[in-house]
């Protein structure tokens, strides 16, 4: 695939230093109209003005009362400026300006449009609800491009009601109907007067929100904040852990993969800059060098991890400069490679503009480019025969040896996720549009693949059950040719009758019945899942709550890997041991995940059980990275304290709480045009024709 060539490769963006690497937004235009030029008159008509005036004021005090003068005079007067400037109908901004120029207070226009009274990082959550829920990118870009702009159209916000009167008044030129306007300002008084009661409500619920925030976030909060790191006087991210008392090992880096809850509560708190700037420095330090051993990642890998380092001045060495220090995995224990980090960046990049609907970071070149090659590099043809990625053990948020080499589901549930999000991110231009048919190409054959090979419930099992063997030809049924007997012992008792999910990981003649949690709950949020699977999935975390969420939620992945398995499949990993850490271990960092699945599919109550559950321990406990036990009720053996994802993830789980609507900046819906795709892969006949028809009834049910 062809990609642009905006960064020189040759340029090393291992050592980061810029200290001003992005351009300044430029400054914004005055959101309100210009002031009206000067008006020219006529003594004359300022004559014969003035007498009418005079005689429509003793009309209109005969007729109404003094209590109405106020109201009824001003859209009169307006009328009759108009008829007597006659050019003014044609030019209605300076037909307003004159009838300001005479009557100059217009008690009603004292309001300023709410965004513009905020500092652009910080925007209430409810208005940050209404960018998330704006339809359409081009509708919010659009919406906020009037919003800034100087032009003369209405601004949303600013009360232009009685303008539009008056300029409507003109067009019809009608009689003075003096009844039917003060109606009609009557009613604007009532509107006036709703508008500022529901903003007073508004405010009221937010101070009351405030209230209500229990000791254990307030102490959240003051912990993530104290987590974020700097770099050139810039917040770029949060290290991973603030344990005083452990080794920081790598701890005291910023994460890709953690920084996303973090992201997720600061977006949902209104503090954007941060988010921003991460998604920027992580950009540019994109792979482009050699790493392990003298040998190069593709181009296009996102790190795992960066550090801003302080490093002496060559000139002066008391002076110093700070400097991003990216691992791709050549420092991390087991040299594992972060898969994850480039998909979790593009979701991430989703999210922000969905939510700030500050769509020009996207659209930059450079962010073009950094998305293309992290697909690209997914994306590039290798041995493999299915649409699943295909990696190394550990490429994950399980980042070391488990088992999960091959096509592990946390993968490509995320895989899928980013596939969608770039679909809507990339710009549609001649240089795109063979990989925008690539990526469809990919994600029909992909959810196909997952949602018929990897789905597990009880008439599954039975099926596999009773497979057959040694299958030749195209028209097997046991495709991968998976033997019965691979079928746990666990498994038999464990699967419920309601319900079902998707399995660990599927090779030739290799099944890993193990339960993931990341890799189902974000089936259900992107629609990896049918919408049946999804609710599937959740009716079997409430099946087996106490096995997936007991004591903390949320079990890394269930069962976990016990006695001959242990040291066969972790090679007898002494971190990893049974019901510990990655091996069976509870993350209360997968809460913000379980939250966003159960608002998608409208079970928040679900979720609610769970943050309660947590919320009871967390802080007590010093906001451990995870626990350990079957049903989760040690703090884990070698868990770090303080660990910032526990801390980020439970508050992005409140937040989603509170403001449902705002999941939408990561869940994706059905889309039938995928599903075409995938209802032909299930036809038999290739030359079948596909229809949308045939996709749902193959597919959704
Ligand atoms: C552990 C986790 C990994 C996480 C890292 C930093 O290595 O397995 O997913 O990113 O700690 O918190």
């Amino acid at each position: 695939m062809e990609m642009e060539k905006e960064r020189d490769p040759l340029v090393p963006h291992r050592h980061v230093r810029t200290d001003k690497p992005y351009p300044q937004p430029t400054p914004r235009s005055s959101p309100f109209p210009p002031p009206p030029a000067p008006q020219h008159f006529h003594v004359s008509r300022f004559i014969a003005f003035v007498v009418i005036w005079f005689w429509s004021l003793v009309c209109v005090m005969n007729a109404t009362g003094s209590m109405g003068i106020a109201v009824t005079v001003r859209p009169c007067c307006r009328l009759l400026v108009a008829q007597l400037f006659p050019e003014c109908p044609c030019h209605q901004r300076r037909a307003a300006a004159a009838a300001a120029f005479f009557f100059p207070r217009c008690p009603h226009d004292r309001r300023r449009a709410p965004a513009l009274s905020l500092a652009p990082q910080r925007r209430s959550a409810a208005s940050l609800v209404r960018a998330a829920l704006a339809p359409a990118r081009d509708e919010a870009a659009v919406s906020d491009a009037r919003r800034l702009s100087t032009a003369a159209g209405p601004v949303p916000g600013v009360d232009r009601a009685f303008e539009r009167i008056f300029v409507q008044g003109l067009a019809a030129v009608e009689p003075l109907v003096i009844e039917r306007v003060a109606e009609k300002e009557r009613m604007l008084v009532v509107e006036e007067k709703r508008k500022v009661e529901e903003v007073e409500e508004e405010q009221r619920t937010e101070v009351t929100k405030a209230r209500e925030v229990s000791e254990s976030e307030k102490e959240a909060w003051r912990l993530l904040k104290n987590a974020v790191v700097e770099y050139c006087g810039s917040p770029v991210g949060t290290v991973a852990a603030t344990d005083p008392a452990a080794e920081a090992l790598n701890y005291d880096q910023v994460f890709i993969r953690d920084f996303v809850p973090s992201a997720l509560a600061f977006l949902l708190k209104g503090e954007t800059e941060i988010v921003r700037n991460f998604l920027l420095y992580t950009l540019q330090l994109q792979s482009w060098e050699k790493t392990v051993d003298c040998y190069s990642p593709g181009q296009g890998l996102m790190p795992a991890s960066f550090k801003v380092r302080s490093v002496p001045l060559d000139v002066s060495k008391d002076e110093v400069e700070e400097m991003l220090d990216p691992d791709f995995g050549e420092s991390a224990i087991g040299r594992v490679a972060p898969v994850d980090s480039g998909l979790w960046w593009i979701i991430l990049l989703r999210a922000y503009g969905k939510i700030t609907g500050d769509y020009t970071l996207q659209e930059r070149v450079d962010v073009q480019t950094g998305i293309k090659l992290i697909l690209n590099l997914c994306l590039s043809d290798g041995f493999d025969m299915f649409p699943t990625l295909l990696v190394t053990d550990g490429s994950c948020m399980i980042d070391r040896r488990m088992g999960i080499h091959g096509h592990p589901l946390e993968i490509q549930a995320l895989f899928y996720c980013a596939l969608r999000c770039s679909r809507e991110m990339i710009a549609v231009n001649d240089g795109s549009k063979s990989l925008l048919r690539a990526i469809n190409n990919r994600l029909s054959a992909l959810s196909f693949h997952i949602r018929e090979y990897y789905w597990v419930d009880m008439k599954k099992i039975n099926e596999i059950y009773r497979y057959k063997t040694e299958e030749y030809s195209q028209d097997a049924i046991n495709k991968f040719n998976i033997y019965p007997e691979q079928i746990p012992g666990w498994l038999v008792d464990w699967v419920p009758e309601k319900g079902g999910y998707f399995i660990g990981n599927l090779q030739p003649a290799h099944m890993d019945f193990r339960f993931f949690s990341l890799g189902n709950l974000w089936a259900i949020v992107s629609s990896l899942a049918t919408p049946r699977q999804a609710e599937g999935i959740l009716d079997l975390i409430e099946e087996k709550w106490d096995d997936l969420v007991g004591n903390m939620p949320l079990k890394i992945c269930y069962p976990a890997l016990e006695y001959e398995e242990w040291r066969i499949i972790t090679g007898s990993d002494p971190k990893n041991t049974p019901w510990s850490y990655h091996n069976g271990g509870s993350w209360p960092t997968l809460l913000w995940q379980f939250t966003s699945a159960c608002i998608k599919m409208g079970r928040p109550e679900l979720a609610r059980k769970a943050i309660t559950i947590a919320e009871n321990r967390l802080s007590n406990d010093k906001w451990p990275e995870y626990y350990d036990t079957p049903t989760g009720r040690f703090i884990g053996k070698q868990s770090r304290l303080y660990q910032t994802w526990t801390i980020a993830g439970f508050l992005a789980s409140k937040l989603l709480l509170e403001n449902p609507e705002m999941a939408s900046i990561l869940t994706f819906e059905e889309d039938l045009e995928l599903l075409e795709g995938c209802a032909c892969n299930l036809i038999k006949s290739p030359r079948t024709q596909c229809s949308r028809r045939a996709a749902k009834s193959h597919v959704l049910h």
